[in-house]
């Protein structure tokens, strides 16, 4: 992430970002003037009560809504004025989203929803992708779910796939909007095990988490209230784990894939167009997503490359 004068850019800024809906009765002005800066490789919980901005936030950081105002930068690139394509081609290198409910494509097996997102974007080689599936599958700690479907795993097991999914293109940046919000207490404490793990490998992770004991195993706590940082704070319990804990893992070369199956639950994960929906499900996303452009970064700062 260095430049040649040795300056580490910020992998998300947030400058006067400004979010208003508008309804029925008047225009609501949902994130106010949000001010906020993430470097690469920290792992920040965000927090607040129902209807204070969390999700309208992380779909300003991952592209999938507009500011009314302001500007975002993300992994070097102003998502605000991207286009549609560019957007859905940069999202797909870059981020990686998590979702509350999983939202793994039923009807592939567990390999396939994670080489799915590979396919998309042909940031590896076609021979490539199934065995890097496999070791991402190894990494989360669910090989042997392999060539199951969905449906037959447990809900943590879901999730593990579901961040082996979010990983699958090697991004910088990993965003979850309460994907331990569907576990039990014990499964939610492992997915944030696993979040650090992936910290230590050079991930940037952001979670949204009701869950204040969870959120406080990250390294900084964002509290939104009523479309405002209220406070920005690191977690009382953190852990003091060296900066330069990164791990390689080289996948070899494999085989073909072939899966070509999309639904919108994948739009996240890709570089083509498919119409969106939003991330929280079950609400109205004010527009729809098209893709197909020009890319962002390659590379992400570590790990399972
Ligand atoms: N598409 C939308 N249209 C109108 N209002 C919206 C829309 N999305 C979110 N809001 C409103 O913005 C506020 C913040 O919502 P949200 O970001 O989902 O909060 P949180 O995730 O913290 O619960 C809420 O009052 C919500 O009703
Ligand atoms: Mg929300």
């Amino acid at each position: 992430m260095e430049n040649n004068n040795g300056y580490e850019p910020q992998l998300i800024d947030l400058r006067n970002l400004v979010k208003n809906y508008r309804t029925g009765s008047g225009e609501v002005n949902v994130l106010k003037e949000i001010n906020l800066t993430i470097g690469p490789g920290e792992f920040v919980s965000v927090m607040g009560p129902s209807g204070s901005g969390k999700s309208t936030l992380i779909n300003m950081i991952t592209g999938i809504d507009r500011p009314s105002g302001g500007e975002v930068l993300v992994d070097g690139q102003m998502v605000h004025t991207m286009s549609e394509d560019e957007l859905a081609r940069w999202r797909g290198r870059s981020i990686g989203v998590i979702f509350q409910f999983f939202q793994l494509i039923p009807t592939l097996t567990i390999l396939e929803n994670i080489i799915l997102p590979m396919d998309f974007c042909g940031k590896f080689s076609s021979r490539e992708r199934s065995q890097r599936a496999m070791r991402l599958l190894e990494r989360v700690g669910i090989p042997e779910q392999a060539d199951k479907l969905p449906s037959t795993l447990s809900g943590g097991q879901q999730q593990r796939a579901a961040i082996a999914r979010a990983l699958a293109n090697d991004p910088p940046l990993l965003v979850g909007d309460e994907p331990t919000g569907n576990l039990d207490r014990h499964t939610a404490a492992e997915m944030f095990s696993l979040f650090e793990s992936l910290r230590e490998e050079g991930k940037t992770i952001l979670i949204v988490t009701h869950d204040r004991e969870l959120s406080e195993r990250t390294r900084r706590v964002i509290h939104l209230l009523d479309g405002s940082i209220e406070k920005d704070h690191p977690a009382a319990a953190q852990s003091a784990l060296p900066e330069d804990q990164q791990r390689a893992m080289p996948l070899p070369p494999l085989a073909n894939s072939s899966h070509r199956k999309i639904t919108d639950a994948h739009r996240s994960h890709r570089c083509v167009s498919i119409p969106a929906q939003g991330t929280d499900p079950g609400r109205d996303t004010p527009r729809g997503q098209a893709g197909g452009g020009r890319g962002g970064r390659e590379n992400g700062k570590a790990g399972l490359q």
